[in-house]
């Protein structure tokens, strides 16, 4: 981190702008983790077999952990529960719910992936605590979508499910996108600035969608026209598989 950066050790002396922004980290994070342990929990009612019960209900686990330690961060920081924000953030904006198996381990490969980059640009945040709690999300992070990207490629590859593959790609792929926010804003500016998170919005979806490439490969799908998703994304993006 550039010494020029300030580190501030208590939310009094930060100035307004950089408490708000930290906080609106904190819910928005708060927000994503629970939102993945109940779409998780809801998939569980696609499960036949003990093995993929026992996996999904530590993946419903972990993902509820990383909710409680954003909102135990959260509370300590502000003395307030995050739980009410979070609750009517939910029923306003709720993350759809995956409608089979196949469909959820598109949902772990792409959602669980966007939160996953997103995190690594907090991993050198300027407010200490943010660090010591991402860095163990991160870990669990890697972990979740490496067995998404697995098991969608497995089942690509049988050939089985040619007719929904790509829509549900598309769909998943936007709600991933959508972890980083907007690109080349104000508040991506002084974010950045500040030392909160490392990089501007586009290079992190960059990342992503590279990242993305191999699984894309063999699974036999392809990127849509930027157009299609309904984002803002930099033109400059390579989507070149
Ligand atoms: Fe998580
Ligand atoms: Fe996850």
């Amino acid at each position: 981190m550039a010494s020029s950066i300030p580190v501030f050790q208590t939310r009094d002396e930060m100035p307004q702008r950089y408490r708000e922004t930290l906080e609106q980290m904190m819910k928005s994070q708060a927000y994503r983790e629970l939102a993945a342990a109940r779409m998780f929990g809801h998939g569980l009612q696609f499960v036949d077999s003990s093995k993929w019960l026992k996996f999904l209900v530590w993946h419903i686990g972990e993902e509820t952990e990383h909710y409680l330690a954003v909102a135990r961060m959260y509370e300590k920081f502000t003395g307030e529960s995050v739980d009410p924000w979070v609750a009517e953030r939910l029923a306003q904006k709720p993350i759809p719910f995956a409608q089979s198996w196949f469909e959820l381990a598109m949902a772990q490969f792409l959602y669980d992936r966007g939160g996953f980059w997103q995190l690594q640009e907090y991993e050198r945040c300027s407010y200490p605590p943010y660090r010591e709690v991402i860095g163990k999300i991160i870990d669990e992070e890697r972990g979740h979508q490496g067995l998404g990207e697995r098991i969608v490629v497995e089942q690509c590859q049988t050939g089985r499910y040619d007719d929904c593959k790509q829509p549900l790609f598309e769909h998943w792929l936007k709600l991933g996108l959508l972890s980083f926010g907007r690109p080349q804003n104000e508040g991506n500016r002084y974010a950045i600035e500040v030392g909160l998170k490392k990089r501007d919005s586009g290079a992190v979806m960059q990342d992503f969608i590279t990242d993305l490439k191999p699984a894309v490969r063999q699974c036999g799908l392809a990127f849509p026209p930027p157009a299609r998703l309904g984002l803002e994304v930099p033109d400059s993006l390579d989507w070149e598989i």
